[in-house]
């Protein structure tokens, strides 16, 4: 029996299942539905999976079986290093390393912050993230949805002279000016081991040829362009793109984990009393298999991290 793809929004977002019932991703190993899965990717760039009760190894194991490499630079090494002791789980929580929720002041908190900011993981790397895998282990009693915009049908809707303006540029993009953006600060040495990436503003699905906008809070300039004018054009594609119409906000429930595709998708954490409420997700990003070593993306950075 075939997967099903139930939409979540008019543009993309769908809820899987099969002959009506969660499907068990942790006993998905046959080509056949992982090509199904796939193809309901390209089309709907995010996948909700409900009840889905995987621990780290099961994630990470699911995660190779989805698109094979993962990406293990996934943060930076200026706050603490990941609870989870392996560079490929990503820690999207509130928790220090005794399990408790963060004060207000403390720096990784700050600098976690950011994720609250239009992003797609790990543009600021080359290669970039390509699939994101993010399931809970504690959902608060608050709300705290993660929100998700839809960069095909933001670049479908540009009108042609800014497609064609923007065709062949390139971004580079930089987890420290997300962060700076906020009023974060960094040392010398620190800023030295973040100098980012270079990414073509629109990307391309290989599989489908549909295109999309690649933008996010990191992008901070624009190759050969004069720096007023590149932040103009972003803070205008940024805008545009994160249009209501473009977005879907997912409110989590206990057991869901979501796949996105980072090509085709911008997405953010909204607001809520992280002080005071547990909130614990774990993600799993795969590389971007697509990239070609001095082609499109160009390292600029590429220490030791996380
Ligand atoms: C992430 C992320 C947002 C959230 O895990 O990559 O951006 O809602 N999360 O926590
Ligand atoms: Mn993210």
């Amino acid at each position: 029996m075939s997967v099903t793809f139930r939409p979540l929004h008019p543009l993309f977002c769908a809820e899987v299942s099969r002959d009506g019932k969660p499907l068990d991703l942790r006993q998905v190993h046959d080509r056949e539905t992982l090509t199904e899965l796939r193809d309901g990717m390209d089309k709907y760039g995010v996948l909700v999976f409900p009840q889905q009760p995987f621990t780290n190894a099961e994630q990470l194991a699911f995660a190779q079986r989805w698109d094979g490499a993962l990406h293990a630079k996934l943060g930076s090494n200026v706050v603490d290093k990941s609870r989870l002791g392996n560079p490929a789980l990503g820690d999207t929580s509130n928790l220090n390393a005794d399990g408790k929720v963060r004060d207000r002041e403390d720096r990784h908190r700050l600098y976690s912050l950011a994720n609250r900011l239009w992003h797609t993981d790990a543009s600021f790397r080359a290669p970039a993230g390509r699939y994101s895998l993010l399931s809970t282990r504690v959902i608060p009693k608050v709300r705290a949805d993660t929100e998700f915009a839809d960069m095909y049908a933001a670049y479908d809707a540009l009108d042609a002279a800014t497609k064609k303006q923007i065709d062949k540029l390139q971004a580079h993009h930089s987890i420290a000016y997300s962060r700076q953006t906020l009023g974060f600060t960094f040392s010398e040495k620190e800023l030295d081991n973040l100098r980012g990436a270079v990414q073509p503003l629109v990307r391309t699905n290989p599989r489908t040829g549909r295109k999309s906008l690649y933008i996010a809070s990191h992008a901070n300039s624009i190759i050969d362009w004069p720096l007023p004018e590149a932040r103009l054009l972003l803070l205008d594609l940024m805008t545009h793109a994160t249009q209501p119409q473009f977005c879907y906000s997912h409110e989590w429930r206990d057991g869901d984990m979501v796949v996105w595709d980072n090509l085709s998708t911008m997405h953010r954490g909204r607001p809520y009393d992280d002080i005071n409420h547990k909130r614990e997700l774990v993600r799993v990003t795969t590389l971007d298999a697509d990239h070609v070593p001095g082609s499109e993306a160009k390292v600029l950075d590429d220490a030791a991290l996380v």
